[in-house]
Parts: C-alpha cells; structure tokens; sequence
C-alpha cells in the first residue's frame, strides 16, 4: 500500500473515475492519505462525486509518471470521524479554506479491497493488493 501511496504522491494528481448508472465519469483528484494502515482521499459531500460514490462505492483511480503508471480499482468506503479528516486537513493545509473537520461537508473515504496494477511500456504488470 505504501508503493501506492508513494506513487500517488510522486504523480501529484490521479484521476479518479466512478459510475452514474451505466455513464462512466472521472475528474482530477490530489488528495491522498494514510492512516490506521489505510489510504484515504478526500471530497465534499456536495459533490457530485460523493454522491456516485455513496450509490455505487466502486472506484478507479489512474496516474501517471516517470514512463510509469497506475490503475487501483477498490471500494470506497467512508469514515465519518473527526480524527482522519483532520489529519487529512493538516496534510493538505490549502484545504483549510473550503474544509473543517466538523464541516458537514468534509467527507474523507478510505480504500478497502483494492488492487494496484502498476505498469510501464514494455514490462510485465506488477500487482499490489491491499
Ligand atoms: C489538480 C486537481 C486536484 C483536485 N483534487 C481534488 C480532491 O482531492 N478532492 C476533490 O473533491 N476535488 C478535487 N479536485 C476538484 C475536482 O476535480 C472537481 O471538483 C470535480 O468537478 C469533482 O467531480 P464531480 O464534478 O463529478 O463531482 C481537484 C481538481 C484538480 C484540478
């Protein structure tokens, strides 16, 4: 998980695809946390996104970098406590104007049952679950 994380940091944004019915929709993301051994990122509640997520919890995130990338599908799943929004929050203090912990709109959700699949041109696929 933490080769995940890293390379996530590395790329600096992912792209983040969820469903709609049967209309796939992706949008840039940047967050990206861990806590309690787990990978989190963050979005608002108001956000279409959320809402996609919390109808359908399967996502797909995609990066990119250095001749190398990533596809992680796994579940979404949302951990309302205070304590992982904060820490998201101070890992990404330009958050701060738009987000608070104990916003009702802060939501952060961390990925359960996911599978890394890194690539490059040319080489064998290396798989990561966690
Ligand atoms: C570089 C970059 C990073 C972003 N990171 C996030 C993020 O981590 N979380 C988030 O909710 N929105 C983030 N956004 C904004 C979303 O891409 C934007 O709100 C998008 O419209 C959300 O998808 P939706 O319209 O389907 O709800 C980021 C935008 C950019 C350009």
């Amino acid at each position: 998980m933490e080769e995940v994380y890293e390379f996530l940091k590395k790329c600096g944004i992912y792209y983040l695809a969820t469903t709609e019915g049967d209309q796939p929709r992706v949008r840039p993301f940047g967050t990206v946390l861990m806590f309690e051994d787990k990978l989190y990122i963050q979005t608002g509640k108001v956000k279409n996104v959320s809402k996609q997520i919390m109808k359908n919890p399967k996502i797909e995130i995609c990066a990119f970098s250095d001749d190398k990338w990533v596809r992680v599908e796994a579940i979404a799943v949302e951990d309302d406590r205070t304590e992982p929004k904060q820490k998201m929050l101070d890992a990404y203090p330009q958050l701060k104007s738009m987000y608070s912990a104990d916003d009702d709109n802060t939501q952060v959700l961390y990925l359960k049952d996911a599978t890394a699949t890194f690539y490059s041109f040319g080489g064998e696929p290396e798989v990561v679950k966690f």
